[in-house]
């Protein structure tokens, strides 16, 4: 984490697939000029570049079920030492484990840095599948829309950089779904009261609309970097 600074803020999204992590962070990112790190994204890009660790990844992220902490804390690590990120990062989808949280403490503390806050965005699981299958993504910015609740302003064209090629998710279907939320109340819901117990968690309700959320993160976030 050689880039990082002892004052970059650190904040941690928490909370189960669809719970708006991504969306979120992306708004975040844009007021706070930090940086969002998605392991998620950046697990796809090691599948679609056909890295070692990608070739690790591909079936694992095809069945719902969590990639191996070594593969995640490496990728995680080495995106972490990139000049971008001593601005401050906003991890969306790390830590998933509590072995991956004791590893980012590790890795924060080489550097005197701390948690500013984690996050939890709380949402109930029936509302999932359908956030998560009417999801689809700018492949030219990453812009994420959906089906009925995030429409761009012309069909097919973002809003952001005008791109027309958008993209679904190949686990973002029903079956895949229910396996990724199973992973998340078994290994990563526990977080929840990890970072309680170090006096770090705050939670919002994020079963509102995007903006008031948005809105709701937006103090938080401003208390937690002051
Ligand atoms: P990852 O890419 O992290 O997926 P996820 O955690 O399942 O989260 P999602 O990206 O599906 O949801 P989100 O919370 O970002 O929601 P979004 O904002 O898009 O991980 C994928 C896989 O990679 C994992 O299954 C695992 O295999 C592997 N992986 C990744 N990190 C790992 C780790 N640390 N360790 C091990 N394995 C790892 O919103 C969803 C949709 O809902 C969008 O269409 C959006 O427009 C809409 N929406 C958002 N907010 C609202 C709202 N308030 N109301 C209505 N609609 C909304």
């Amino acid at each position: 984490m050689s880039a990082a600074n002892e004052n970059a803020p650190v904040l941690i999204l928490l909370g189960p697939p669809g719970a708006g992590k991504g969306t979120q962070a992306r708004k975040l990112e844009e007021k706070f000029g930090l940086v969002q790190l998605s392991t998620g994204d950046l697990l796809r890009a090691a599948v679609a570049a056909g890295t070692d660790a990608g070739k690790a990844a591909k079936a694992v992220m095809e069945a719902g079920e969590l990639v191996s902490d070594d593969i995640v804390i490496a990728i995680l690590r080495d995106r972490l030492a990139d000049p971008d990120c001593a601005r401050g990062v906003i991890l969306d989808g790390f830590p998933r484990t509590t072995v991956q949280a004791e590893a980012l403490d590790a890795l924060l503390a080489e550097n005197g840095q701390k948690i500013n806050a984690a996050i939890s965005l709380e949402v109930d699981d029936a509302a999932m599948v359908s956030r998560i299958s009417g999801r689809y993504t700018c492949g030219k910015c990453g812009e994420g829309y959906h089906d009925e609740f995030k429409q761009p302003a012309k069909d097919g064209v973002c809003d952001k950089c005008g791109g027309t090629d958008m993209k679904r998710r190949a686990d973002d279907n029903a079956e895949t779904v229910g396996s990724r939320l199973v992973a998340y109340h078994a290994q990563t819901a526990p977080l929840i009261a990890y970072y309680k117990g170090k006096g770090s968690l705050k939670t919002v309700n994020a079963m509102l609309g995007i903006d008031e959320i948005a809105g709701n993160l937006n103090a938080i976030v401003e208390d937690a970097i002051a």
